[in-house]
């Protein structure tokens, strides 16, 4: 036997608060309508979509703000970056050319009076040379005793293919492409000098033409 039980009819009580709870929300709805008539009304599907998303979008915003904050350069010391080189006043005119080689350079104060083949070039002041030979990558030392084509008063020779380079980074000899590179040089008013051994430009002829001058460099 099937038996059915007849509903139960709200109370006047709850009637009465389902019929203030539609009301409001008809109001709400007009009042929403009237605000923005373009706008259509949001979902709560939508809602909830929209906040997926825009939560999404905040993470993702975050985390790769994280990682590209931590990856990028600050303060780098050293090759690539601004690199510390001394002072002016420890670089004596026409001595021989200094290695730094954390910043992978040279720096030399060219003496225009060296006129040797191998000397000056006739260039006058401060020039960084990049010690990486521009013929195949080797790191270029300075030789103070090699005597090539009868000037033994020293050169920058090449121990891998014996590309040959004047003080002034001038190629004379050997496979390489150019001359050694140069790299851009700040110096400040104490004489405390800069290599921005990120900035450099490729070696050529005019290399001592490319030497800075100084009031503290000494002559
Ligand atoms: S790498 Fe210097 S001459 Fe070849």
């Amino acid at each position: 036997m099937v038996t059915t039980s007849t509903p139960t009819p709200p109370s006047p009580e709850t009637a009465a608060w389902h019929e203030a709870l539609d009301r409001r929300r008809t109001a709400e709805r007009a009042d929403r309508l009237e605000r923005d008539p373009g706008q259509p009304e949001l979902s709560r599907r939508r809602f909830i979509a929209r906040s997926f998303w825009t939560g999404l979008g905040v993470a993702l915003v975050g985390t790769l703000g994280g990682a590209v904050d931590y990856l990028y350069p600050r303060n780098v010391r050293g090759f690539g970056g601004p690199f510390p080189a001394g002072n002016v006043a420890d670089i004596p005119r026409g001595a021989a050319p200094r290695e730094f080689r954390n910043g992978q350079l040279w720096l030399v104060n060219l003496d225009p009076a060296e006129t040797r083949p191998g000397g000056s070039g006739g260039g006058a002041g401060l020039l960084a040379l990049w010690r990486r030979c521009p013929h195949l990558g080797c790191a270029v030392p300075w030789n103070p005793t090699f005597d090539f084509d009868g000037d033994g008063g020293g050169w920058f020779r090449c121990p891998c293919h014996q590309s040959t380079y004047t003080k002034a980074g001038v190629r004379v000899h050997g496979p390489a492409p150019r001359s050694m590179d140069t790299m851009l040089i700040e110096i400040d008013e104490a004489g405390a000098i800069t290599v921005q051994t990120g900035e450099r430009q490729n070696g050529g002829d005019d290399n001592p033409s490319r030497a800075v001058g100084h009031p503290l460099l000494p002559t």
